[in-house]
């Protein structure tokens, strides 16, 4: 959606093949923005190596240190000015139905209570926690579409209630402990645009021991993908082409088609195993350092003889409420105990508590996020029972945490 790559967010990814292939060299690409519909959402390659109004209230800094507004954070803000990328969000009925479930379903830590929305963008959320009856929303925004969240505001008479801020989470100052914290600051493969630290550092400012963070829980999953419609649209077809044998352009094709991660739509079908848990988070205790790089080794048994061609990712939020340990006194997702722990598989999404559940699996209604697959050049024939392992390594860019480096190692 926005044009300069070298000043959006985006993520690299490396991959190397232990065998079963081509060997290649390992990779290093670059895509330029977050969400987006299909088309302005197409990665861009780098193979550089680099990472590359009235009545609101604007914020100032306050003497303690918070981290630094870079160009990049600047652009970042800059992109989420468009109404384009809030008007896509917002179509996203499953996204946004969900947050609104979410926030009836939790009405009663809710009304007469203070609310902070962690990047409010419209105001949406924000509006959604007044109706649920909250006594005071802060809605925090840092992009200019903060401008326009205040004239929703007040042209639905909520000024009284819902104040917004027009600064980032790190930087505006709120003189008082808020009983709630709600935010939509999933990206692809959930940890791409690295906004969760904004909410951590949310948490540990404002909130109150026993609040109530929405959504509470997240999950990134992995698996392997068989797509062979996918792979002949892209690459076979150069076999023929109104008859001319352009076979020669296959090469190219792979690397066009192939060496940048994919945001698009599959299927359950497309999946050859049951899904592994790359990270899990909680997001009452998540810190900002446990993010700056996930590692996971995977062992997956594929169900079916099929050609793979390579991983999809996807994730889950869950909206649970918080629990107080009784050990330590430290606050936790209620449904901990029914979490699934980093590097195992999961069978079935269980639920017994029935909290409500933001999924972006392939096996679910598809929304704005879709699925990210990272395809190799060439399919890898697997057998029956045959094992695929490795391991993978999301890392923040040290350059643009926004940018996300992707690790993957398979054999
Ligand atoms: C994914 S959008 C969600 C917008 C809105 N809450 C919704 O659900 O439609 C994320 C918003 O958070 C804002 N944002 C991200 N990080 C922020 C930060 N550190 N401080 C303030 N706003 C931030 C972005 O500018 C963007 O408008």
């Amino acid at each position: 959606m926005h044009s300069n790559p070298t000043h959006s967010n985006g993520y690299h990814h490396q991959q190397q093949q232990q065998s079963g292939g081509d060997r290649r060299p390992a990779m290093t690409h670059r895509e330029r923005v977050r969400r987006g519909p299909r088309g302005s959402s197409r990665l861009r390659e780098s193979r550089d190596g680099h990472d590359g109004a009235a009545g609101l209230r604007v914020s100032g800094q306050k003497q303690q240190q918070r981290p630094p507004c870079t160009d990049f954070d600047m652009a970042y803000f800059h992109s989420y000015a468009h109404v384009g990328i809030h008007e896509e969000m917002i179509k996203d009925r499953v996204r946004t139905d969900t947050y609104r479930a979410a926030i009836m379903q939790h009405q009663s830590s809710i009304a007469g209570k203070v609310v902070v929305d962690v990047g409010c963008g419209t105001g949406i959320l924000s509006i959604f926690c007044a109706q649920a009856g909250a006594k005071r929303v802060y809605a925090v925004d840092a992009s200019e579409i903060a401008i326009q969240a205040n004239e929703v505001v007040k042209a639905n008479n909520l000024s009284d209630t819902v104040i917004v801020l027009h600064g980032r989470v790190e930087d505006v100052e709120i003189e008082e402990e808020v009983d709630v914290i709600i935010s939509e600051w999933m990206g692809y493969m959930l940890l791409y645009e690295s906004m969760l630290g904004s909410v951590i550092i949310a948490r540990d400012r404002w909130l109150k021991p026993g609040g109530l963070i929405l959504p509470s829980t997240a999950t990134l999953y992995m698996a392997p993908v068989t797509h062979p419609d996918r792979y002949s649209d892209s690459i076979d077809f150069w076999r023929n082409v109104y008859g001319i044998d352009m076979s020669a352009i296959m090469p190219l094709a792979k690397q066009c088609a192939f060496e940048e991660p994919c945001v698009e739509t599959i299927v359950g079908e497309n999946i050859l195993t049951w899904p592994h848990v790359v990270k899990h988070v909680d997001c009452y205790t998540v810190t900002i350092s446990e993010l700056e790089s996930v590692t996971t080794r995977f062992n997956f048994k594929s169900m079916m003889r099929a050609p793979l061609h390579g991983f999809a990712f996807w994730f889950d939020v869950e909206f649970s409420g918080p629990a107080i340990s009784p050990n330590n006194n430290q606050t936790t997702s209620l449904l901990t105990d029914t979490h699934p722990v980093d590097g195992s598989q999961r069978k079935k999404r269980t639920n017994p508590n029935e909290a409500l559940v933001l999924s972006t699996a392939p096996e679910d209604p598809p929304t704005h996020w879709q699925q990210t697959l990272i395809y190799f050049y060439d399919p890898i024939e697997v057998e029956q029972d045959q094992l695929i392992e490795g391991s993978v390594t999301l890392s923040q860019s040290k350059e643009n945490p926004r940018f996300m480096n992707i690790h993957l190692e398979y054999a």
